[in-house]
């Protein structure tokens, strides 16, 4: 699978996911792939963390910038799944990815700030829609950091906007905010590597979701310490 995380928008959770997927997709047995296209290198960076621990399982990287519709092509060829980091804005990165992607996710905090970026993020996928078959890439919103406490209804509002939209497709599994989130970027993990059992499900379900059921991620080994 082709994975392209985009946005409009910083600090959303894109790198998070994407490192948090391409962990999972690698305990599943898949031979995946991190491509990061961002110039703020926080995947690449985050990989450079997790080679340096050696922490197993290793997980490929490479940065492209601009046109990556023949690296992503290439590599998607060489490797069951590529999950590319294509950065927060409007850019050649988002949209060549969005020319090669099978899927195109979003992760939006529940804040009116990143949920006005959507309507701009549909007109690029309509665009790159009309340039390919078959209705690709499938594109998924993905709600992120939204707030554990059970009484703060932002995540509820922002899915009842969401889930309207003709374009997308909704993720029923919801990212929230959670420190292990952090704690993992910084040390080069998943939080599937990390204890937090709610933030396993999270990355779990999703991957279900995605996949249709199709990919199961175990249960990862923590660290001895
Ligand atoms: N679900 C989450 N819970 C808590 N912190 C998060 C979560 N997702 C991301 N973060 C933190 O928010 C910051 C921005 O996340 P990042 O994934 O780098 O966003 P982006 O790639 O969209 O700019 C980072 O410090 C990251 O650790
Ligand atoms: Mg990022």
């Amino acid at each position: 699978m082709r994975i392209l995380i985009g946005g409009e928008k910083g600090g959303s959770g894109k790198s998070t996911l994407a490192t948090n997927l391409v962990v999972a997709l690698r305990l599943a047995g898949r031979d995946a792939l991190l491509l990061d296209a961002d110039g703020q290198r926080t995947s690449a960076k985050w990989a450079e963390r997790r080679a340096a621990s050696e922490i197993v399982p290793a997980v490929p990287c490479t940065e492209k910038r601009d046109d990556l519709k023949a690296v992503v092509r290439e590599l998607g060829s060489r490797y069951q799944d590529v999950v590319v980091d294509a950065g927060g804005r409007d850019s050649r990165e988002l949209r060549s990815a969005l020319l090669v992607a099978d899927l195109a996710l979003f992760p939006l905090r529940p804040s009116q700030a990143d949920l006005e970026t959507v309507p701009h993020l549909a007109e690029l996928l309509q665009l790159a829609r009309s340039l390919r078959e078959n209705g690709a890439p499938l594109a998924g919103l993905v709600l992120s950091m939204a707030p554990t406490h059970y009484l703060v209804s932002e995540a509820r509002d922002a899915a009842s906007m969401l889930e309207a939209l003709p374009d997308f497709v909704l993720a029923e599994t919801l990212i929230r905010e959670r420190k292990v989130y952090r704690d993992a970027l910084l040390s080069g993990r998943s939080v599937l590597e990390m204890d937090n059992e709610t933030a396993h499900f999270e990355v779990r379900q999703l991957i279900k979701e995605i996949s249709n059921g199709a990919i199961q991620v175990p249960v990862a080994q923590r660290d001895p310490a």
